[in-house]
Parts: structure tokens; C-alpha cells; sequence
């Protein structure tokens, strides 16, 4: 395994929409491997393969199944299973219903802002056996897994902000030390 560098805004490759991945073979095995290393000494809790220069349809998360969009911890819900590896993630489902997170990104240092997106959503990917799962996803789940999917098709968190707030927060991400 291996700690790969994050690509910071404004790379190319973070506006780049990632391609399909044909099997999920060795090399898909090792970016995952990789991406999970990075993600744990980046402090995330996801990392999609653009971020790490691979533009490819794989992103790992790692977030509890019992934290709110709030980071608070909820109790009777299952926390056991945290760690998602996803190979050509796509939504098949999302709710009505929308919930409101505070948002940031390793690729836009240092920035933070509300993000409006449905509060749950199914998806359907390969793990990282290459086996077809479907999981549906809620609370901060829901929200890291759709902000790492649009990684996958070139878009940043800050897109969702008025091109005035989003203008500032890209200038100031490429302001800050890493
Ligand atoms: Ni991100």
C-alpha cells in the first residue's frame, strides 16, 4: 500500500470526468488499497481515485452509519459497518426528502460550506471482490457518498454555491499550505 499525494484545486484532473472501470482486477485492488491508506492519513472520511490523480470510477468512504449530518452519534443504529469500497458507483434511488451538511474536501484545503442534497440514497456499485451490491445510504453516509460520486464526474462540492461564494472559496483553498 501506498500514501498517495491529493490533488489540490484548480488541477485539471479534479474537473475531469472519471471513466468506467472494465474489471476489477490487481491494479483496481491496489487503488483501492492505496486510496484507503490516504483517505486514513488525510484524516478523511472519503477519497475518490480523481483526487489522487487516477482518473477512474473508484472511491472508498469510511464514515460511522450512526453519525448525523451533524457528527452527532445516534444510538440503536448499527456503526459496524464503516468502510465502503466502490467500483463504478452509480444512484439508482434518491428520496424526496433533503438534508443540509457542512461540507469540505482535501482538494479544496481548508474550505467549508452547506450543501443541500437528498438525505437518502441507494447506490449500486462492484466491492472491491468485483461482486454487484446495492446499499442504500442515509444521514452523513448519504452525503459523503454522493459529494466522493461527483468527484467521479468532475465536480467539487463548491459547485453547489453561488459563483460568488464559490470564486472565494477556490482562491482561498489555493492559498493555503498543505
Ligand atoms: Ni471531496
Amino acid at each position: 500500500m501506498a500514501i498517495l499525494p491529493v490533488l489540490v484545486t484548480p488541477n485539471p484532473i479534479l474537473r475531469r470526468k472519471a471513466t468506467l472501470v472494465s474489471v476489477v482486477d490487481v491494479h483496481i485492488k491496489k487503488l483501492l488499497k492505496d486510496l484507503e491508506e490516504t483517505m486514513v492519513a488525510e484524516d478523511g472520511i472519503g477519497l475518490a481515485a480523481p483526487q489522487v490523480g487516477v482518473s477512474k470510477r473508484v472511491l472508498v468512504m469510511d464514515v460511522p452509519a450512526n453519525m448525523t449530518i451533524d457528527g452527532e452519534e445516534m444510538e440503536g443504529v448499527d456503526a459496524d459497518q464503516n468502510l465502503y469500497r466502490m467500483v463504478n458507483p452509480e444512484i439508482i434511488w434518491v428520496s424526496d426528502e433533503l438534508s443540509t451538511c457542512q461540507e469540505g474536501c482535501l482538494s479544496v484545503p481548508g474550505q467549508y460550506a452547506s450543501v443541500t442534497r437528498p438525505e437518502k440514497v441507494r447506490i449500486r456499485y462492484l466491492n472491491e471482490k468485483g461482486i454487484v451490491c446495492e446499499t442504500e445510504f442515509n444521514h452523513l453516509q448519504a452525503a459523503c457518498v454522493q459529494h466522493e460520486m461527483d468527484h467521479l464526474d468532475g465536480k467539487l462540492f463548491v459547485d453547489y454555491l453561488s459563483s460568488m461564494k464559490r470564486e472565494i472559496l477556490l482562491r482561498k483553498a489555493q492559498r493555503v499550505e498543505r
